[in-house]
């Protein structure tokens, strides 16, 4: 009697524990470009490999996923590093996670770096990371968040400085569009490089053109997603930088740089 009873509660347990709810999300690093805005440091190495405090700033990002258990991570570089950077993250098996790689031969942009990673990809939902973001999302929440939604979701923060960013123009709480680099910014609110993805997104990355910097911009297809309705936004207060430029790159050392 009593193993059929244990029978019957494990038949509800499984039935209450919806295995099929589970969902498989990967990982994308994007680690390439040309850290121009950071030579000559980037010079005789890959901007994402200079450190932050006591680690190398790729790891910050690492880190971030491995908050969400996600553990199959492409990272997207340029040919001139991609040396040392496999030197540095090898497999995976240290950190707990398992690295691919997928080298971007030309920096021609975000988008162009993520059209990349579509066989990795596969028919997975995915979370996007710019190597030079630093920042302290609770990415549990926004993670929840993204599966009980149908949309892909970008994340939005207030920044001083927006001219220099992706800025969301918002009305009435919908996102209308997004404006790349504006001279006048019509928010404060800018779009950091942290992007949940459904694999939809693909089938527009490839439609992209490109711009006149010869790039194909993250910011084009953004606003085909939202023609679309098929891309949502999160507005998170908490500690966001990029860690790009001279200045805030020495501000994101200030914060991390305790030992
Ligand atoms: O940091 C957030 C901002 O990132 C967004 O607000 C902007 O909308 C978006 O365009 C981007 O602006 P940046 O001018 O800061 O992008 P940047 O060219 O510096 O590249 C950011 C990261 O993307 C960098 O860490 C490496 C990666 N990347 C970039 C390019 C152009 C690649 O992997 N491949 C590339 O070809």
């Amino acid at each position: 009697m009593s193993i059929l009873f244990t029978a019957i509660k494990m038949y509800n347990l499984t039935k209450a524990f919806d295995f099929n709810n589970i969902k498989l999300m990967k990982g994308v690093l994007l680690c390439g470009g040309s850290g121009s805005r950071l030579l000559p440091l980037t010079s005789v190495t890959n901007k994402h490999l200079l450190p932050i405090g006591n680690k190398p700033m790729i790891f910050y990002s690492i880190d971030k996923f491995k908050e969400i258990d996600i553990s199959d991570i492409m990272v997207v570089t340029g040919t001139e590093h991609l040396g040392d950077i496999v030197s540095l993250l090898g497999s995976g098996e240290s950190n707990g996670v398992n690295f691919t790689y997928r080298v971007q031969d030309k920096p021609l942009g975000i988008a162009h770096a993520i059209g990349l990673t579509e066989d990795f990809v596969g028919k997975n939902e995915f979370l996007v990371i710019l190597g030079d973001n630093i920042f302290e999302f609770n990415m549990v929440r926004i993670k929840k968040q993204f599966m009980d939604s149908i949309k892909s979701i970008i994340i939005l923060n207030k920044n001083s400085e927006p001219h220099r960013f992706g800025v969301a123009e918002i009305k009435n709480n919908k996102l209308i569009k997004i404006v790349e680099k504006p001279k006048n910014p019509s928010s404060d609110l800018i779009v950091t490089g942290v992007y949940y993805y459904k694999p939809d997104i693909y089938a527009y990355i490839r439609k992209l053109v490109l711009s006149e910097r010869n790039e194909y911009e993250i910011t084009d297809l953004h606003n085909m997603l939202i023609a679309d309705v098929k891309l949502d936004y999160i507005i998170e207060d908490s500690y966001w930088s990029d860690a790009g430029t001279f200045k805030t790159y020495f501000e994101v050392n200030k914060r991390y740089g305790k030992i």
